[in-house]
């Protein structure tokens, strides 16, 4: 009997192409929503993000072993399918796609997708093989699904970044855009992996988003951005985060550290708590109306 209290789901590209086929056939323009699962607001909000622009929309959830190094989280990444799809049936999704790992990379598998410049530096370097790894997984989920739109949360904006290049680069007929990235009452940003900080640490990890506000206050005003990256810095190990991977002030699209605000840019910034990586990153913008 169908389960009416969860989203259906589909575990083989065959069945998943088989009812992207059969929306196609219709007009239906498919929008696509990657995840890992352990969904919370931010994934339910890049779902009503994408019902704007498709009239049917999935929801992949694939933890992705390719993307984890090996002395990460893999084996103890949350895993609640059955919960995430009872979330989803509160938007607007119409399937899940949730294949197991020997559909998406059977034993011969050995393709590589990479965008060496754009994810060598700040995750690249924290996360060796990392966007390898998303890239490679992010291509399959597109060609599987056919889909016309794909949308990713901003939270990582270096994910992002390297997404839209090598979605450009490859000529894959798929639009990417962008989630807003969705906050915590506190002000720290949505992430799965927030359920892995002690009650201590996760009274900390508010002051993240006012150091970096304060960053860009600063930076705004014209201030010395090696100075306020490095004054963020200090903020962030004061306020009792353990290790700051970096603070950098980088051009929006490049990634590329700058030297002056000229028009849009961003800062983006990795602070930690033991293991526990806590991304963030905001727009800086002189320009921008009060
Ligand atoms: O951002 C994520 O959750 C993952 O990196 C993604 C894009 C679903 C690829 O596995």
């Amino acid at each position: 009997m169908e389960n009416t209290e969860t989203v259906p789901v589909v575990r083989t590209v065959a069945a998943l192409r088989q009812i992207v086929k059969e929306w196609k056939a219709l007009g239906h323009r498919v929008g696509l929503v990657p995840t890992m699962g352990a969904l919370h607001h931010g994934h339910l909000s890049l779902v009503d993000e994408i019902a704007e622009a498709c009239d049917k929309i999935i929801v992949s959830i694939f933890v992705n072993p390719a993307q984890f190094g090996a002395h990460e989280d893999l084996s103890k990444y949350p895993r609640q399918e059955l919960e995430d799809r009872k979330k989803l049936k509160s938007t607007k999704t119409d399937l899940v796609f949730a294949p197991e790992v020997g559909e998406m990379y059977p034993d011969s598998f050995e393709t590589v997708v990479s965008v060496p410049k754009l994810g060598r530096d700040y995750e690249g370097v924290h996360r060796p093989g990392h966007f390898e790894g998303v890239a490679t997984v992010v291509s399959k989920l597109i060609i599987q699904s056919y889909a016309d739109t794909a949308i990713f949360g901003e939270k990582d904006y270096q994910q992002l970044a390297v997404i839209k290049k090598f979605v450009k680069d490859l000529d894959i007929p798929c639009e990417i855009l962008g989630g807003t990235l969705i906050r915590e009452s506190d002000g720290l940003a949505a992430s799965s992996r927030n359920v892995y900080l002690s009650p201590e640490d996760r009274k900390t990890a508010g002051s993240f988003n006012k150091i970096l506000k304060k960053l860009i206050k600063g930076a705004e005003a014209g201030g010395n951005l090696r100075a306020l990256e490095k004054t963020a810095t200090e903020s962030l190990l004061d306020a009792g985060f353990t290790k700051v991977d970096y603070v950098a002030i980088v051009d929006k699209d490049t990634l590329i550290p700058i030297d002056k605000v000229n028009g849009e840019a961003r800062v983006i910034s990795v602070a930690r708590f033991g293991n526990t990586r806590l991304l963030d990153n905001m727009a800086i913008n002189p320009d921008k109306p009060d």
